[in-house]
């Protein structure tokens, strides 16, 4: 018997390929397109998700499920060609005056320039946590992954695994952080012609449009539980993850080469003195 027959191997393999589309996620399964009146679309099965914009509207969807920590990827392939003014965003957000919220927010650019890559976080209300990096490959040619790691000791970005910045809880000095208030995903596709590219000078140019960004691949692995205590998922890796030495060196590499704008470094912005997370490691 090869082992193409041998039916112990099929219904292995055939397992495997369960394990695989049940973690890959489904799109029909795991969010509502809210806005948008059709220009948001899930295709493939529940595997693509695709937003676009006119001058009439963008669109976005977000997640079934609310979450308290856990392991957020998607993979994203961002407008092409002039996207100067659009804004494709993956982000986490709850509700409310004082909400918490971690941003990936992707500003388009000229055909030709490179995307900047936004990020922030707020936690109880207050953000201005503005880190902006640019990308060592064109996100617009191929699907790239990006992540979030949200757990009770830090919040982590990747782009394609590479962290770009880490917000660690600094509750110790009186910062708060993100650790009581459940979020939702969410995906949009929006007209930001007065600030995103160059400050607003480059306009979005709506003969190109519609604009198009695509997502897949997207899988949330986190307590949907309010309570953190009686959350399954409360031994899964990335509830403890942290950066070893070998993922610092690909932080500093990534901040060293390909970040453009630092909060952190900022003085102007706080003539009354840096963040206080900002002075701590
Ligand atoms: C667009 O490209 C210009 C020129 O390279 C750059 O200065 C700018 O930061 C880029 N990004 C945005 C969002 O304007
Ligand atoms: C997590 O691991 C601890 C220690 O091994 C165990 O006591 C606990 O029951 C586990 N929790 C879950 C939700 O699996």
């Amino acid at each position: 018997m090869t082992s193409c027959t041998n039916p112990g191997y099929t219904s292995f393999f055939l397992l495997s390929l369960l394990v695989y589309l049940a973690n890959a996620g489904n799109f029909n399964q795991d969010v509502d397109i809210t806005w948008g009146n059709g220009r948001g679309n899930i295709a493939n099965n529940g595997q693509l998700l695709t937003l676009s914009m006119d001058k009439s509207s963008g669109s976005g969807f977000q997640s079934k499920n609310l979450y308290l920590f856990g392991r957020f990827d998607v993979q994203l392939k961002l407008v092409p060609g002039n996207s100067a003014g659009t804004v494709t965003t993956f982000y986490l957000s709850s509700q409310g005056s004082t909400h918490d919220e971690i941003d990936f927010e992707f500003l388009g650019n000229l055909s030709g320039d490179p995307y900047t890559v936004h990020t922030n976080v707020y936690a109880q209300g207050k953000g201005d946590r503005e880190m902006q990096f640019k990308l060592w490959f064109d996100p617009t040619k191929d699907f790239h992954t990006y992540s979030v790691v949200w757990n009770p000791s830090r919040v982590i970005f990747y782009a394609d695994g590479t962290p770009l910045r880490e917000f660690k809880n600094k509750e110790s000095i009186g910062v708060p952080f993100l650790k009581s208030q459940q979020m939702r995903v969410y995906g949009s596709l929006w007209d930001a012609e007065d600030w995103a590219t160059r400050g607003g000078q480059v306009k979005t140019d709506w003969s190109q449009a519609p604009f198009t960004a695509s997502y897949r691949n997207f899988k949330a692995d986190g307590c949907t539980s309010s309570d953190v205590n009686t959350c399954s998922k409360a031994n899964s890796t990335w509830m403890y993850e942290q950066l070893d030495s070998t993922a610092q060196q690909r932080m500093q590499w990534a901040q060293k080469n390909y970040m453009i704008y630092n909060y952190c470094t900022d003085v102007r912005r706080f003539p009354q003195g840096l963040p206080p997370e900002c002075n701590s490691n």
